[in-house]
């Protein structure tokens, strides 16, 4: 089993590696990435790339087709992963989200990859809080992230046949620990905020809600789409991934982690125009397809892990958000140094 992961270098990726590394421990693992938060390590052990058999530092824009050569399965990871990012870089986050991942799926079916996982994401249904949408109810991108996730969707589904099954997993926003921690994820910034300083800051409201998951059970569930037995859905599949007691607002999540964090102040900003960016998720078709790989860690867990992880690196950045766990202000630091273009391609500068 040859297995490509793309944008492996990122967040979710290390836990996505350890656990088909762990799984398939035969399996040869290759990974892709432009590297962009290469030197975001947050692990005390090795580097995450060191469970990989082969690394490739590459731009799936430029998708270089001779690595497809063997390739039973692809796990597409590699994306501008946010709204922030989205709204300020938009013809570039549709670049590589929506065009590129379309021509990779492409390719990938040309070269006789059998398995393609598309790390997709729940903000496809944009203000949703009035009842919990399914895979069916009508999608409402409100961003240029969830447009790309949506676009690319649609254009991966008629690629699917008997022998290039597709899997759409449309994730709950992630949270926990990772070797390369993000910290413009809500619950790693509530952590983070009440570790580094006892005190959370909630930029909107606190009224909308959102479905939260674990980066391990992503890697679970992704496990679960590799294997899927075609005959328990469709060639193509786009499922909602999270759990029906993870559904939170964002005020009732500050409090719980306030709660498990004694000391910790909340405050709401009540003058907040409201975030629109508010849904509710059904996950029942995830739990029947898939019942053995439901979501196991829990919110106490998922802040405790944190709680550890921050303490173990010796966190104590009160200004965080101007920090390097935002994924913009990596982006957009590398473009101030010249080392990324404005298409966020590296320029080399140093080599020349
Ligand atoms: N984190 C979440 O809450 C969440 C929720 C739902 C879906 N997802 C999806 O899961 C995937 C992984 O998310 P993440 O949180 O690890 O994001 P991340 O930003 O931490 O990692 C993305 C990785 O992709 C790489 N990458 C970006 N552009 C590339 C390109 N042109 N060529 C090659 N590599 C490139 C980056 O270097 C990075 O390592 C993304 O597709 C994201 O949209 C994430």
């Amino acid at each position: 089993m040859k297995i490509l992961i793309t944008g492996n270098m990122g967040y979710v990726g290390p836990s996505v590696v350890k656990r088909l590394r762990a799984i398939h421990p035969d399996a040869t693992l290759v990974g892709l990435d432009m590297g962009y938060y290469g030197n975001c390590i947050t692990s005390t052990g090795g580097v995450p790339e060191r469970l990989i058999n082969v690394q490739y530092f590459a731009d799936i824009r430029q998708f270089p087709a001779a690595i497809l050569d063997g390739v039973d399965a692809i796990v597409h990871l590699a994306a501008i992963s946010n709204d922030p990012i989205g709204n300020k870089f938009e013809k570039v986050t549709l670049d590589i989200n929506y065009r590129a991942s379309v021509d990779l799926a492409k390719k990938a079916k040309s070269a006789g990859v059998k398995v393609f996982v598309f790390a997709s994401s729940c903000s496809m249904y944009g203000s949703a809080d009035d009842n919990a949408r399914t895979e069916n109810s009508p999608l409402n991108p409100l961003t240029a992230y969830a447009k790309s996730k949506v676009f690319t969707e649609r254009e991966l589904e008629p690629l699917a046949s008997g022998n290039f099954k597709i899997t759409s997993l449309r994730f709950s926003t992630a949270c926990g620990w990772s070797d390369r921690l993000r910290l413009d994820l809500v619950l790693n910034d509530f952590v983070a905020g009440a570790v580094a300083s006892g005190r959370i800051t909630i930029l909107s409201d606190g009224t909308p809600w959102r479905p939260l998951i674990n980066v391990q059970d992503m890697a679970r569930a992704i496990d679960w789409a590799i294997s899927r037995d075609r005959s328990i859905a469709s060639d193509f599949l786009a499922v909602n991934v999270g759990s029906d007691a993870w559904n939170y607002q964002i005020r009732d999540l500050a409090e719980a982690v306030a709660r498990a964090i004694p000391g910790t102040l909340v405050s709401i900003n009540k003058d907040a125009q409201p975030d629109k960016r508010s849904y509710r998720v059904n996950f029942d078709l995830f739990k029947k397809l898939a019942p053995a790989y439901q979501p196991a860690i829990g919110l106490a867990e998922s802040v405790q892990e944190l709680k550890t992880g921050l303490e173990g690196i010796g966190f104590r950045d009160g200004d965080f958000r101007s920090s390097k766990y935002m994924r913009l202000n990596i982006l957009t630091e590398l473009q101030k140094k010249g080392l990324l273009n404005e298409k966020f391609e590296w320029m080399n500068k140093e080599a020349i």
